[in-house]
């Protein structure tokens, strides 16, 4: 998720571009850059790294004009780099483009255009667009940006600039956010209000599929045939600070309600509703190989290690080969039993955890195949690993991890499915079922998203208790140990997870009147023994909150409470049984007055042992 900024007006473009992109700095970005219409010319000037080393570039040349549009990447396709930095542009430079999203279709696009005469600088998908753009130039910027819409595939803002009709910035939107600022004798263009709101509060709002042409005295808003759109304005309300977060209270709800739109992203272009192909061109492993192995290590920390216990559960299940989880830091001082014959897996939403790295580094220097699931193109975990899957989960600011969860969830799952595929593991029919309910989950996750209220009584309820308990069977269990250390984290509440077979052995000792036990109920191989579990903790007073399947009777009658998710395949389950515990941890943590976004001893990044 990167930053747009755009300029039209009488000004100088090129101050309120720094000015409005530092306003989204808070999200995160590698790269910045900017282009200003000049004399004919579009002046491109862009870097790696923060928008201090852009600012120092332009000392003694700053851009001058009075149009201009502003970029900070945040890296998906390609590295961080001077090159990969947006704007880019086409041959002749008449087209500079900015762009969020991904472009899915780009490959076939560049090769196409390869064929054509044009040169590419950059590994970005972004880059075919303002060659798309000088392809089809027929003297109608407006009507060429339509063409060139209607050819890319993918989600994007986009926001372009044409040398020859330097009076218009044209921009359009899918499935990524853009506003229009609306000024006297000048207007702006941002991904997000921060950037616009010390110039103004009045706004358009793009949804999805439609385009405006913005003027210094105008903004023209159509769809993508050109038939005119009624807006509304938009008059922003909030105070800098909630701007940031769009709105939501802290970072980490927001976060918690992006997971929709960073489970479809990281799904786009990966599975195919027609056909049930899974397409993940990053790895070139053959039956042969896969074949040949005789264990595979998952390696990671905190919430990335428990994705890798999910992770384990579905590559053993679908493609019965043996798979041992472990915790970076034990990981890299145990003395693994592993070789060439292992293929060692890191996950890593910052690509950056100093245990993580260091373990990623042991195991290829004991000759195992390596791969990383991470969310930071170009971190040093990306660069270490043999081949890397990415996250499309956009920069996560709350300490909490949550949107990165789903997102491995999401990989962990479709690597297995591509796995036994290419092991001829898995039926057909069970594959088809899977892909269908896997392209239903950004749908499933809005529906537990919209009925929240359920989940803040049971949280303003029980915020003043000092332990709870997470229980759950197979997949639920997984969910649990995740459940738990978000409560904890943020909260500061002590709680456990246990698989509620083992809790009899010990930990029920604990079990005492009004104690809140969470039980996860959405596996059916094991319902009947996790409600036996269930029965044996209230017995002992426990207040239980059951989370179970829509539809559920038997759960709602004897647990005190039940939070629902949609009906889904006990192998999804997880991904949506998530949410409630991320906002049941949310919830508590507000009740109790912490510091949700920041938590109290504990960073974001953790690139110390
Ligand atoms: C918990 C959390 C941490 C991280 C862990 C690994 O909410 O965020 O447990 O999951 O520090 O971080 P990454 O995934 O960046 O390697």
């Amino acid at each position: 998720m990167c930053g747009i900024v755009g300029y039209i007006g009488r000004h100088q473009a090129t101050p309120f571009l720094l000015e409005g992109l530092s306003k989204l700095e808070y999200r995160g970005y590698d790269s910045a850059g900017i282009a200003v219409y000049h004399d004919g010319k579009i002046d491109v000037e862009k870097c790696v790294g923060r928008l201090d080393a852009l600012r120092q570039k332009l000392i003694g040349h700053e851009p001058v004009g009075t149009v201009g549009i502003g970029h900070t990447r945040w890296a998906t396709h390609g590295k961080p780099s001077d090159i990969n930095a947006h704007p880019h542009v086409d041959d002749t430079g008449m087209f500079a483009v900015v762009h969020n999203g991904i472009i899915e279709n780009y490959m076939p696009l560049k090769q196409e255009l390869v064929k054509k005469g044009h040169h590419f600088k950059s590994q970005t998908d972004t880059e075919v667009v303002p060659h798309l753009m000088a392809e089809y130039y027929n003297g109608d910027f407006e009507a060429t940006v339509r063409k060139v819409l209607s050819i890319i595939k993918g989600s994007y803002s986009l926001v372009f600039l044409c040398a020859k009709e330097p009076d218009k910035i044209i921009c359009a939107k899918k499935n990524n956010p853009l506003v229009i600022g609306l000024g006297k004798g000048e207007n702006y263009i941002a991904s997000d209000i921060p950037a616009i709101i010390s110039k103004t509060r009045d706004t358009y709002i793009l949804a999805d599929g439609e385009m405006a042409i913005v003027m210094a005295d105008s903004v023209r808003v159509t769809d993508l045939n050109g038939k005119p759109v009624d807006k509304k304005v938009f008059r922003v309300t909030w105070d800098a600070e909630a701007a940031e977060k769009g709105g939501f209270e802290h970072f980490m709800l927001k976060e918690i309600y992006e997971q929709p739109k960073c489970v479809r992203d990281t799904l786009r272009g990966r599975l195919s509703r027609e056909n049930d192909e899974i397409s993940l061109p990053e790895l070139n492993w053959t039956p042969d190989f896969l074949k040949k192995l005789r264990k595979i290590f998952i390696v990671a920390c905190g919430t990335a290690y428990h994705a890798g216990i999910v992770g384990k559960y579905y590559i053993e299940k679908m493609a019965r080969i043996p798979v041992e989880v472990d915790i970076a830091s034990e990981f890299r001082y145990r003395d693994p039993i592993i070789d060439d014959s292992c293929l060692c897996i890191v996950i890593s939403q910052s690509g950056e955890t100093s245990d993580t790295l260091e373990a990623l580094k042991e195991a290829k220097r004991r000759g195992a195949a390596t791969m990383a699931v991470t969310n930071v193109v170009g971190s040093s975990i990306a660069r270490e690993a043999d081949q890397v899957i990415y996250t499309y989960a956009g920069p996560e600011i709350a300490v909490a991890s949550t949107k990165a969860y789903t997102t491995q969830l999401i990989i962990m799952l479709i690597l297995s499915l591509y796995i036994s595929k290419l092991l001829g593991k898995i039926e057909d029919k069970r594959l088809h079922d899977l892909i269908q309910g896997i392209l239903r989950i950004p749908e499933q996750m809005h529906e537990i998203l919209e009925n929240v209220d359920p989940i803040k009584v049971f949280a303003a309820n029980y915020a003043s208790c000092e332990d709870a308990f997470f229980l759950g069977r197979s997949l639920d269990y997984a969910v649990a140990l995740e459940g738990a250390l978000k409560l904890k984290e943020i909260s500061y509440i002590h709680a456990e997870a246990y698989a509620a077979g083992e809790l009899k052995h010990g930990t029920l000792a604990l079990i005492e009147e009004g104690v809140p036990v969470i039980v996860l109920a959405t596996q059916p191989h094991v319902y009947d023994k996790t409600i036996s579990n269930l029965q044996e903790v209230k017995s002992r007073g426990a207040i239980v909150i059951g989370i179970g399947m829509q539809g559920d009777k038997e759960l709602a009658k004897h647990a005190n409470s039940v939070i629902t998710i949609p009906q889904a395949d006990e192998e999804l389950a997880p991904i949506l049984a998530v949410i409630p515990l991320q906002l049941l941890a949310y919830y508590a943590a507000l009740a109790r007055g912490c510091d949700v976004d920041k938590p109290r001893n504990l960073a974001k990044s953790v690139t110390v042992e």
